[in-house]
């Protein structure tokens, strides 16, 4: 989240109006699932989308895709470059962030033997590796450090400016706009400035980001991005783009000698093979609709959701709140994690009792320098009632009284 879209004024708490968004989502009942961070579900008129074209292509088969389905997906990178800000020779389409960020960690061919590359405790577990793999493949240094906690945005770029400080040797830098692990919402055009000026590389994971929140990818200022489709924009499962900012593009190597498609074509660096057609051609009906919401109604309507809960967990007895509530720092995730409950077993034993004794559902997260956590997201479809029953199961777990 950029410090500009902070401000935006929306119609966050409309009942009306979030009644009816809550009405475009059909999920089972039995359960209060507040764990929409690992993918966001269809809304009913994309699902329906996904539905019809995966009939299509069922019924019109290879003839269909033999004949129309390289233009179809042309149009679809087209709309999505157009919604996120770039030019479409700057778009490939992938299955995921985890394949785009791979495919720009592993492809990234300015590293030489002594460099050293950079992440931190809150990239995600497949982009470390990622990174790690650079060692063999490259001969680089990997250097990996803890971004504070708890965190100011001040700490989180002082840790940076830190980190960069003692490693002159660093070239590329890993940055997770979004943490899966905490929510925590680094504040990435100010790092990516400070890793500018010291002619470093960054390769942006906006795997939970965009759609979350409200930004276009020139607003992060980095040259190399990961995103995803599946998550925030509430596409079909399946579908995400990397974005190579003009003029970097030989800065990534063709993937695995790709002959499809010409160097200078984006698209030359991702070979991903038969992919669900249906998939992509579901993404317009998801980008439509995340337009017709409004991406800044949207953050604005998840933040409120998360500032729902946290605002009256936060005071309960030995509860950590991972992100600040300093405005740009979160959107719709946060974890917590109860005083000494650091340990796998702590966690799932907290997660468990939530699922079981109050049928609500949330996910333990590992990775955190100073501990394990349990992670809390709210989708479009969470109203505060969801969240009062969490807040009421938490009260009771922590021994806390409520007036
Ligand atoms: C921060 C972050 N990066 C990358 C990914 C990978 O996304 P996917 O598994 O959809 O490819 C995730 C998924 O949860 C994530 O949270």
């Amino acid at each position: 989240m950029l410090q500009s879209d902070c401000d935006h004024a929306t119609r966050a708490t409309d009942q009306d109006y979030w009644g009816a968004v809550r009405a475009l989502y059909v999920v089972a009942p039995d359960v209060v699932n507040l764990e929409n961070g690992y993918w966001g579900v269809m809304a009913e008129p994309v699902r329906r989308e996904f539905v019809r074209q995966t009939n299509m292509v069922n019924y019109e088969n290879t003839y269909y895709v033999r004949q129309r389905s390289g233009a179809d997906f042309e149009s679809v990178r087209t709309k999505v470059a157009e919604a996120v800000g770039a030019a479409v020779e700057e778009i490939a389409l992938t299955r995921g962030a985890t394949e785009a960020l791979q495919l720009l960690i592993g492809g990234y061919n300015r590293l030489k033997p002594g460099d050293a590359v950079l992440y931190a405790d809150l990239d995600y577990d497949s982009t470390q590796y990622a990174m790690n793999a650079l060692n063999a493949r490259r001969g680089v240094e990997v250097v990996k450090f803890d971004v504070p906690e708890p965190a100011t945005r001040q700490a989180v770029l002082d840790a940076y400016a830190h980190a960069l400080e003692a490693n002159p040797k660093t070239r590329v830098l890993l940055l997770t706009h979004v943490s899966n692990r905490t929510g925590l919402v680094m504040p990435v055009a100010e790092i990516v400035r400070m890793a500018k000026a010291k002619s470093i590389d960054i390769i942006v994971d906006a795997a939970h980001s965009w759609g979350q929140l409200d930004f276009k990818v020139n607003e992060l200022g980095a040259d190399f991005v990961g995103f995803n489709l599946h998550k925030w924009i509430g596409a079909p499962l399946g579908v995400g783009f990397l974005y190579i900012r003009k003029g970097r593009l030989a800065d990534i190597d063709r993937y695995m000698g790709d002959e499809d498609f010409p160097e200078t074509d984006i698209r030359s660096r991702v070979h991903t093979g038969t992919v669900n057609f249906a998939t992509v051609l579901t993404v317009p009906a998801a980008l439509a609709l995340h337009e017709e919401i409004g991406a800044a109604a949207k953050q604005a309507r998840l933040r409120y959701l998360r500032d729902h809960w946290v605002s009256r967990a936060r005071a309960f007895k030995d509860i950590d709140i991972l992100t600040p509530d300093e405005a740009c720092l979160y959107g719709a995730i946060t974890s917590f994690r109860l005083a000494g409950k650091t340990s796998k077993g702590d966690n799932d034993a907290i997660v468990a009792e939530l699922r079981d004794s109050y049928k609500v559902f949330t996910v333990r997260r590992a990775g955190v320098a100073k501990g394990q956590c349990i992670r809390v997201t709210p989708a479009l479809y969470t109203n505060e009632a969801d969240l009062d029953r969490l807040v009421d199961a938490l009260a009771v777990v922590t021994g806390t009284k409520v007036s």
